[in-house]
């Protein structure tokens, strides 16, 4: 088979940059290792910035969004039984959309099926080949029957366990890392979310953090050990602990009800350089990890994705490869504080196995000068809302 871009990984940063590449008449192929319903079956964040939005609508796949998605011009923070909102609107003209990760997905998957664009699924064995090379191709098999793509470049979405971060020789790539000593535990509910915004708590119990779906699915995540497992959490037992780590007014109203699912997720800080080599580009996860506080995960591949795009697009329509060439720079700057703001907003409001007293001290005196300073509210909201690409 034959394509102008071969795309590794059929996630969101794959699905957007196919969609994408097709409403300018750019021809791609995307390869998934998993199913449709495995992909879709994956929970993930569900805050989604303006500069993803509108790269939705650029892609025609935003009709469901704007129908479905919730406005939120702020957000709750809370440390003990105080809490406090940042604005986003005010400081920054701007709100974000709540609308869940695996919808975007989904509304990528039927725009892609729409278009006849063509998505190999369950392929095994996916090589790429001379990437630093004008011909570079992919090799993969389906079913045990051996296949080859012949592209003109090849797009790295196949997230952090996927196999284009390793097709950049060693020698080439760095690799920056901080892995949090412990995880979240979070579980989807069919109640009513206990405030119309989120709320992300401090607690001296450990973070916990209040989000939903709709008026009537909610997503809650409590800050666990690394060594817990999700069966040894009864439901009952992860309300208890979210009851005593939320504002008491808060937890007075919380309603609870039977999880319909229960995950724990480590926490890691990641991002590899640089996101090119010759003719292969890497998008999303496969270059970068965030901690989930402030739900910059998705965002960012987004923010990968339209540098890719616009770069591809300059190379297709008018015969410039600029884009291309300064993609990986570009692109990581913008990760690099991405990192910067998820680590920030995690390091002041989780308990931290060797945090001393004085530690303690300096996380209530932030949480106070955010509460209490314009200035650090504005810096807040422009990192929650998106920084600019
Ligand atoms: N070959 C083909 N597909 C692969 C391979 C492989 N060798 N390895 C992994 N994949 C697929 C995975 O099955 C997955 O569907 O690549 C896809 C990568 O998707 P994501 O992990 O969702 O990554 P990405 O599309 O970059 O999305 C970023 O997802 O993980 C969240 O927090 C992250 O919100 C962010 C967003
Ligand atoms: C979620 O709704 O799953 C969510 C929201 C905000 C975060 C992380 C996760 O910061």
């Amino acid at each position: 088979m034959k394509t102008q871009v071969a795309i590794i990984g059929g996630g969101p940063s794959g699905l957007l940059l196919s969609q994408l590449l097709h409403t300018r008449g750019i021809d791609s192929v995307v390869l998934e290792r998993k199913t449709k319903e495995y992909v879709l079956g994956r929970i993930r964040a569900g805050v989604l910035e303006q500069g993803l939005v509108g790269l939705l609508e650029e892609a025609g796949c935003a009709g469901r969004l704007h129908a479905e998605g919730y406005v939120h011009d702020g957000t709750l923070i809370s440390y003990g039984d105080e809490m406090f909102r940042v604005d986003f609107t005010e400081h920054t003209g701007k709100p974000v959309i709540v609308y869940g990760q695996t919808e975007v997905t989904r509304d990528l998957y039927a725009a892609r099926e729409a278009a006849s664009g063509i998505i190999e699924f369950e392929v095994e064995d996916v090589v790429i080949n001379r990437a630093d090379s004008e011909a570079p191709f992919v090799t993969y098999s389906v079913g045990g029957e051996p296949r080859r793509i012949d592209c003109d470049f090849i797009a790295g979405c196949d997230g952090f366990h996927g196999v284009s971060r390793q097709a950049i020789p060693l020698d080439l790539r760095r690799e920056y890392e901080k892995v949090y000593p412990f995880g979240w535990l979070g579980i989807l509910s069919e109640t009513p979310p206990v405030n119309h915004e989120l709320i992300y708590a401090n607690s001296t119990r450990g973070f916990a953090l209040c989000s939903m779906r709709n008026e009537n699915l909610s997503r809650y995540y409590i800050q666990c050990s690394l060594s817990d497992k999700p069966e040894d959490w009864t439901d009952e037992a992860f309300w208890q602990e979210l009851k005593r780590r939320i504002p008491a007014e808060e937890a007075a109203t919380l309603v609870t009800g039977p999880s319909i699912e229960k995950s724990i997720a480590p926490l890691r800080s990641f991002v590899t350089e640089p996101m090119r080599w010759g003719r292969l580009f890497l998008c999303g996860d496969t270059a970068h990890i965030v901690p989930p506080t402030g739900a910059k995960g998705l965002n960012t591949a987004a923010s990968d994705v339209h540098y890719l795009y616009n770069g591809l697009r300059d190379f297709y329509e008018n015969g410039s490869s600029a884009g291309i060439d300064s993609y990986s720079e570009k692109a990581l700057r913008r990760v690099w504080k991405a990192e910067r703001f998820s680590w920030w907003f995690s390091s002041l409001m989780h308990r931290y196995p060797d945090q001393s007293e004085f530690d303690l001290k300096m996380q209530v005196a932030e949480l106070e000068f955010l509460r209490s300073n314009k200035a650090a509210q504005q810096a807040m909201a422009e990192n929650y809302v998106g920084l600019p690409y």
